[in-house]
């Protein structure tokens, strides 16, 4: 396995906003993080970068126990989250929060091919390279995120909810991203209020409720299930 979390548990003061997390992707697989609003699927994805220190559990990544080990360390052993709410940096320009997301590379030698193909992918960006971050739209600002984290090279991309407030159109688009990335091998941790198609896309999921993962299992055993179309697919 890739990424292992075993037990995870996050808390803020008396908050247990996650209560014994277990999880698991393969190299190359996609899996998805299913739950309400609150159900703390966002302080799990702060945990497994590291950004947020768990109050229990294992984290192991690549083969080794990453549990206290600092970001930079995950992010140069091939873990990267693309944040909720994009965590653009809106007074720098669109190139240099592109180049942000190498800038804990060792191999850099193909950067500049990588960032043409980001740009030739994400024609929006490239005209506007030049320009601050803060012109682009809500749409166009997640397409930077995602290029952002595409140069950091990883081995897993987790992602916080991209599909939060993007038009239909703009959603298929990352998900088909999505799907490519994974074409060439990258692992996906996906967190989403956006079930069915989220399930669509991954091989797996699990759903988080009040910090406790209630169900588990492959995509189509989960589209399957009564109970959580009654809870998260508006019925079926
Ligand atoms: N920094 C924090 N300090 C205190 N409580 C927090 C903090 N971050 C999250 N919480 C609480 O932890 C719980 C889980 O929050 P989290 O953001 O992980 O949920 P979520 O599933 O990502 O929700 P959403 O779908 O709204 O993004 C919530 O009760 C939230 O209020
Ligand atoms: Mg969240």
């Amino acid at each position: 396995m890739l990424l292992e979390v075993e037990d995870l548990h996050v808390r803020y003061g008396r908050t247990h906003a996650v209560a014994g997390a277990t999880l698991s992707v393969a190299e190359g697989e996609i899996v998805a993080v299913l739950g309400a609003n609150g159900a703390g699927k966002s302080s799990l994805l702060k945990a497994i970068l590291g950004t947020v220190k768990p109050a229990g559990g294992r984290i192991r990544f690549a083969g080794a126990e990453i549990t206290q080990a600092p970001v930079p360390q995950r992010i140069r052993d091939g873990l990267v989250l693309v944040p909720e709410g994009r965590r653009i940096l809106v007074s720098m320009t669109i190139e240099e929060n592109l180049l942000l997301g190498a800038g804990l590379r060792r191999d850099r030698a193909t950067l500049p091919r990588e960032m043409d193909a980001i740009y030739d992918r994400f024609s929006n960006l490239a005209a506007r390279r030049d320009m601050p971050a803060a012109v682009l739209s809500g749409g166009e600002q997640q397409m930077l995120a995602i290029g952002r984290a595409m140069l950091a090279k990883p081995r897993l991309m987790m992602l916080d909810e991209p599909s939060l407030g993007l038009s239909p159109l703009l959603v298929d688009r990352v998900f088909s991203l999505l799907r490519e990335l994974n074409g060439g091998g990258m692992a996906v941790l996906l967190v989403e209020q956006n079930t069915r198609k989220t399930l669509e896309l991954a091989a797996r999921g699990s759903v988080l409720e009040l910090g406790r993962m209630v169900m588990a299992g492959s995509a189509a055993s989960l589209l399957a299930d009564e109970g959580l179309q009654r809870a998260y697919l508006g019925a079926g």
